[in-house]
């Protein structure tokens, strides 16, 4: 998989990419994230990259050509399956989307800022608009680095045990079980004894009625889907 991210400010986006599972992916070629900054697709002396909204009003709105530039440069390469941007009135990220975007080849990802682009971008460029969440960011970058840790992880190979994203929270529309690790019985804190009998199936078992009992509690809506 390859993702180009665009962006005014690559720098608040780097770190997520340097650690952990993502770093590992990256660096066992599973994925390729290239950052560009928007600011060298400009044409104007002083680099503008925002305009303020005809018609008035307060803020300033994202130009469309250099983010065409940046987009048509990246498209005389090869060929994009999704361009995505991110923004607070798009469709709100789930597992179902993430598993989706995790299997296309080469993907787009645009982040908004200010008061966000240019409708022409999204009327003639973009085919995705993603949101994280009803709450607005300054920018799409933190967005972008959460919805790209998702989908990185679900690449395959990436996670040492392949169950292991199957077993997630929202895989199945369920919770994830509770999980415990050693030692057993701390400060009279104990884990359940099913746990440590080593009998998988009853183990099994009590995972899948855990999961269903905390989704009824925590999330009754997943069960409803
Ligand atoms: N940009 C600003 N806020 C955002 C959000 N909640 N989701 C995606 N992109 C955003």
């Amino acid at each position: 998989m390859r993702i180009d991210i665009i962006t005014l400010f690559p720098e608040l986006l780097k770190s997520p990419f340097e650690v952990s599972i993502v770093k590992r992916a990256i660096e066992g070629k599973k994925v390729n994230v290239f950052f560009h900054n928007l600011r060298y697709y400009t044409t104007t002396k002083y680099k503008q990259v925002d305009d303020a909204p005809f018609g008035g009003g307060a803020g300033m709105v994202m130009m469309i050509e250099p983010i065409d530039k940046c987009i048509s440069k990246l498209r005389e390469d090869r060929k994009y399956d999704d361009i995505i941007y991110m923004t607070p009135d798009g469709k709100q990220l789930n597992q179902k989307i993430s598993n989706e975007c995790s299997l296309k080849e080469n993907i787009i990802i645009l982040c908004g800022h200010y008061k966000g682009v240019d409708q022409r971008v999204r009327d003639h460029f973009i085919t995705r608009e993603i949101s994280i969440g009803d709450f607005v960011l300054s920018g799409g970058e933190l967005a972008a680095a959460v919805f790209c840790d998702s989908i990185i992880r679900l690449i395959p190979g990436v996670l040492g045990d392949e169950s292991s994203a199957l077993s997630d929270s929202y895989q199945d529309n369920l919770l994830a079980p509770p999980i415990y690790t050693r030692p057993a019985n701390y400060k009279g804190w104990e884990v359940p004894p099913i746990l440590t009998s080593g009998n998988m199936p009853k183990v099994e078992q009590w995972r899948e009625e855990q999961a269903f009992k905390r989704t009824k509690r925590l999330r009754p809506d997943l069960l409803n889907d």
